[in-house]
């Protein structure tokens, strides 16, 4: 089966942060890795996004032309996924005259067939910007569920999908203006009429993660609305028609046409133009979407209908979305600069690590977190005290005691046949865990395998073995390496630096995945290399210190005030021992009532700079709280999160603002961190 797989396409605006990579980018890179070593026919596909208001607005903030922009973060984000060891087989951008002329035969196409039609539509202008203003740069009030704070393409606190025009109060979100409404023309793409053929093809989708589904449920309940796929902008794919002259393609529209161009490109440059069609064209393809959550409703709905209108190309067969990466507990905000930065990362330190940091902590399922000090655990306890250390300690014993050379073996014995079957077994499990997506958990699994060297070796003791029982200990040091083998293909999707390691340490050429299953060992070991550096303290707090506060060309004046004041080192604060008095009895404890609410909208209160003012949920209503979290937390990173609050205190008046409950957080020094539950539950669910 030929297997096509893409990586959403990274907005040439910046770099490449950590939940991107985590999202959308080293998910495809260990499934595509692995199917490499499988043998299997698979080509993986991105590029950068290089159309859209995303581009503008960078290139207005900076004051240079989009086209300097695109040229700059172009080559930053290539080197960058090159850095991690992201291995495409291309990397394009919709800049291409071969997108250009594939977005507009694409379009042409979809517009012959009827499916794109002119309208006259009312748009928000923002007079002092003198653009129109794309859905998702305009804030103001949902009018659903009235929270503040929320896009002109969906609010997130209620998800549904808001038309710019309904926002209430709306205000530019580039200048603060209030945006007027002003006639223009726009092509339509006909997405109604493909309510039910879209729906009937979800459905077949059996096996599609929960969070593709839901959303996509979510959208037909609204009912399908046909979209706007034009823009009154100079920058983009021009619009194939005559009479539209002066408008350029939506960006959502030609950018997973890049998907298509790229592998154009990648047909060109290997010599054969026409193999992009052996993909596209052939309905038995497995076209494979890795993206991030943000990007569902374009790759579930919008896509597959542009291409079920098109009629030639294969659908999409599986979207394995991921959910958000959150830095230090924080929502990752660009614009304020909380965000981990990929080239920055790897001007210091190794690849490896943060890939295998990200891997073991994927958010396949829900939001996760990655923190620093997680990444320095994971790097020193799992990756050098586990894998480097089993590596190390056979070449050691290897080259001290046999003169690097591998005793060869002609039986093998109880403890190394478990040894042997449980690599094999492995094996297989990676095998069904990579191919049905559950990445996270083969990153787990394979750090078993070390692990089990490690305790075969200790249960050996190879140091006595080589005095007592030689020809046991050569069993053991073979056992060993074979271990080690084995591990070189099942690591490199994942490790793919250390693999390479164990490649040069083996030196037994070219492995594949199959390889593992029936480790070879070779007569002697070359030099062993350091594979892991221990990461220190001075490491981890050199990031924490750089998180929030860099002053990148994209980062907004004032950030600094949201940031903690004091980020980390919970060894340097010493809480109050706990009091004795007074004791609480049961029957009190039992009055305080907590609960937990999600925030539906969190705002300032004016002229303070601690206190916050947040409406929440509780399950059947919702109560303004008024809480002193203003030093700790930027408001808006605060909207959709779940907190418990004690939700029958008093009524208090703080400030003036009126506050119904309280929230719960912990209390360290100048250090504030709410309480939340540690999986999501239903608002207004007890807390006991
Ligand atoms: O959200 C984003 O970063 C978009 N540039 C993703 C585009 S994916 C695809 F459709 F090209
Ligand atoms: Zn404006």
């Amino acid at each position: 089966m030929k297997i096509l797989v893409t990586s959403a396409l990274p907005y040439a605006n910046g770099d490449v942060h950590f939940g991107q990579l985590g999202g959308a980018y080293l998910p495809a890179d260990i499934y595509v890795k692995y199917h490499r070593l499988k043998g299997s026919d698979i080509v993986y596909i991105c590029g950068s996004d290089e159309h859209g208001v995303p581009i503008i607005l960078a290139a207005q903030r900076q004051n240079v032309s989009p086209k300097a922009i695109i040229d700059r973060y172009h080559e930053r984000i290539r080197q960058a996924f090159d850095g991690i060891g992201i291995e495409f087989d291309n990397y394009s951008r919709t800049s291409l005259p071969v997108h250009h002329r594939t977005a507009r035969d694409f379009f042409v196409r979809v517009y012959e067939k009827g499916y794109i039609k002119p309208e006259s539509t009312r748009q928000l202008y923002c007079p002092s910007c003198r653009m129109f203003i794309a859905d998702r740069y305009v804030e103001g009030t949902c009018p659903h569920c009235h929270t503040e704070g929320a896009r002109g393409d969906q609010c997130e606190a209620c998800g549904r999908w808001i038309e710019p025009l309904d926002l209430e109060s709306p205000k530019c979100m580039t200048c603060g203006a209030t945006p007027e409404v002003r006639e223009t023309r726009h092509w339509f793409f006909a997405l109604s009429q493909f309510q039910e053929p879209l729906r009937r093809w979800l459905d077949s989708k059996t096996n599609w993660k929960a969070n593709v589904k839901r959303f996509c449920a979510g959208w037909f309940e609204q009912g399908l609305r046909d979209r706007s796929i034009t823009r009154d902008l100079s920058w983009g794919v021009p619009v194939p028609l005559p009479e539209a002259r002066d408008k350029v393609m939506y960006v959502w529209f030609d950018a997973p046409i890049g998907y298509i161009s790229s592998t154009k490109e990648w047909a060109e440059r290997t010599g054969r133009s026409d193999r992009w069609r052996d993909y596209w064209l052939d309905p038995g393809t497995k076209l494979v979407h890795f993206i991030g959550k943000d990007n569902i409703v374009f790759h579930a709905m919008v896509w597959p209908a542009m291409l079920m209108a098109h009629g030639d190309f294969v659908l999409p067969g599986e979207i394995p979305a991921n959910e958000f990466i959150n830095i230090e507990s924080r929502k990752i905000s660009t614009s304020r600069n909380w965000a981990a930065w990929l080239p920055e990362y790897l001007a210091e330190l190794p690849p490896d690590p943060l890939r295998y940091a990200l891997a073991v902590n994927l958010p396949e399922n829900r939001d996760v977190d990655f923190a620093w000090r997680d990444y320095q655990a994971r790097s020193n306890n799992e990756l050098a005290d586990v894998l480097g250390n089993f590596v190390n300690r056979v070449a050691v014993f290897l080259r001290r005691n046999y003169g690097g050379r591998v005793p060869d073996v002609t039986a093998d014995d109880e403890p190394s046949l478990e040894v042997l079957k449980t690599i094999e077994a492995t094996t297989g499990r990676l095998g069904e865990m990579i191919e049905g997506f559950r990445l996270k958990a083969a990153a787990r699994e394979v750090m078993t395998l070390p692990a089990l060297g490690n305790r075969y070796f200790d249960g050996r003791a190879p140091w006595r073995q080589f005095r007592d029982a030689r020809a046991e200990c050569d069993r053991t040091m073979n056992t060993c390496v074979r271990l080690i083998s084995a591990l070189e293909p099942l690591l490199y999707p994942f490790l793919p630096f250390t693999s390479r390691k164990l490649g040069r340490l083996l030196g037994l050429g070219r492995r594949s995945w199959d390889d593992a299953s029936r480790p070879a060992v070779p007569a002697e070991l070359g030099e062993p290399e350091i594979l892991f550096e221990k990461v220190d303290d001075a490491v981890i707090e050199a990031q924490l210190a750089r998180l929030g506060v860099k002053e990148s060309d994209e980062t907004v004046q004032g950030a600094k005030d949201s940031v903690p004041a004091k980020v980390l080192d919970p060894a340097a604060s010493k809480p109050e021992p706990v009091k004795e008095e007074p004791m609480l009895s049961f029957e009190d404890f039992k009055k305080v009532q907590l609960r937990v609410a999600r925030v539906k909208s969190a705002e300032r209160v004016p002229d303070t700079d601690k206190l916050v003012k947040l409406v929440v949920n509780l399950g059947d209503e919702e109560r303004q709280i008024v809480a002193g979290i203003g030093k700790a937390y930027e408001p808006a990173a605060l909207v959709g999160r779940q907190v418990v609050v004690v939700a029958n205190l008093a009524p208090a008046r703080l400030r003036g603002v009126e506050s119904n409950g309280m929230l719960l957080a912990a209390v360290d020094g100048d250090r504030v961190a709410l309480v939340a539950p540690d999986a999501e539950v239903a608002p207004g669910s007890e807390v006991s």
